[in-house]
């Protein structure tokens, strides 16, 4: 088991060369200062993915942690392994985005015996017990379902008969995609002519998303509206849409979640009609949480991350200095 993790910790590390903080602050009496963190990211599925692999990195770089970065490949059992590695390892504080909501206890309880804290970042887990974790660092997913509901509702409301909506969810069981639906769904569900027809897992990635969306639009002829759980999925959906002979963001139109420069520029193409940001820059609050923790300052149980929502417009105003 230890020989695996440490197989998937090696891979992870070779690909990224960021095992070290080097240029942060030089480890004062020999490295005994220099905080360890082992950081078990969800994967590489999507642009806003491989933006919050850069924020975590760049940031730890900047604080003078040493990181130790393992990539999961959207694989829970890769992650509890990276993360019983960072215990054996001794590491002073793991950090993850976990790819799913359950099923952590157990290896949440052990880091726990062995004294190493735990922060979560971007997604949630589903465990009664917080004592597990000391913060959880990330958006609001519901308040993003909400806010793509809300726009949904305001562009249709002189309109009397269905709109018929189609659903790419995110990976299944994720919090991001359980907390996006039921956020649109909420809003949704207060005026009956919105009908979701048909809602599936594109697992957050473009291929998928290209995949779903042909076989929705084989199977429903009158598709109105495309409700994205994020930009890369809505992407591979525009190539199915204009594979069908439709016009993304005419015919269909498409909401999506994230903000990723991809998906901005087929917003400002009007390709896309609405995006409601979900920002991966997560990484200085991040490292500013961890030097708190080890410090033994307490930190809010939760840290909410502050975010917009974009139109076309919109995009075009904000895409020569989009950041990622
Ligand atoms: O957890 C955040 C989500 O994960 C992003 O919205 C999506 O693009 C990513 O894969």
């Amino acid at each position: 088991m230890a020989l695996v993790a440490v197989g998937v910790l090696a891979t992870a590390c070779g690909s990224g060369g960021e095992t070290t903080a080097e240029g942060g602050a030089p480890a004062s009496g020999g490295g005994d200062s220099t905080i360890t963190m082992g950081f078990a990211q969800v994967g590489a599925e999507s642009g806003w993915r491989t933006a919050n692999t850069k924020s975590v990195q760049e940031s730890a770089k900047a604080a003078g942690i040493d990181l130790k970065f393992s990539d999961a490949q959207q694989k829970q059992e890769n992650q509890i392994k990276a993360i019983r590695s960072y215990i054996q390892q001794k590491v002073d504080v793991i950090a993850f985005s976990p790819v799913v909501e359950s099923g952590w206890d157990t290896v949440l309880q052990e880091a726990k015996a062995a004294n190493i804290p735990v922060i979560l970042t971007d997604r949630a887990v589903d465990s009664p017990d917080k004592t597990l974790y000391k913060t959880f660092l990330g958006s609001d997913f519901v308040e993003e379902g909400k806010k793509a509901g809300q726009w949904l509702v305001e562009q249709y409301a002189s309109e009397t008969g269905d709109v018929n909506i189609v659903e790419l969810q995110g990976t299944t069981g994720s919090a991001p995609a359980n907390d996006r639906k039921a956020g649109f769904a909420e809003v949704i569900g207060a005026d009956p002519k919105f009908k979701v027809i048909a809602s599936q897992s594109g697992d957050f990635t473009r291929a998928k998303g290209k995949e779903v969306m042909d076989a929705f639009l084989k199977a429903n002829p009158d598709i109105d509206v495309l409700y994205a759980h994020n930009d890369d999925m809505g992407l591979g959906a525009i190539e199915a849409i204009e594979g069908a002979g439709k016009v993304p963001g005419k015919d269909i139109k498409i909401i999506t979640v994230d903000a990723v420069k991809d998906g901005m520029q087929a917003l400002a193409d009007g390709k896309i009609n609405y995006i409601v940001e979900c920002s991966p820059l997560l990484g200085p609050q991040l490292m500013d949480l961890a030097k708190k923790v080890l410090a033994g300052e307490t930190v809010p149980d939760r840290v909410v991350t502050e975010e917009t929502t974009f139109t076309q417009e919109q995009a075009k105003q904000a895409l020569p200095t989009r950041q990622y």
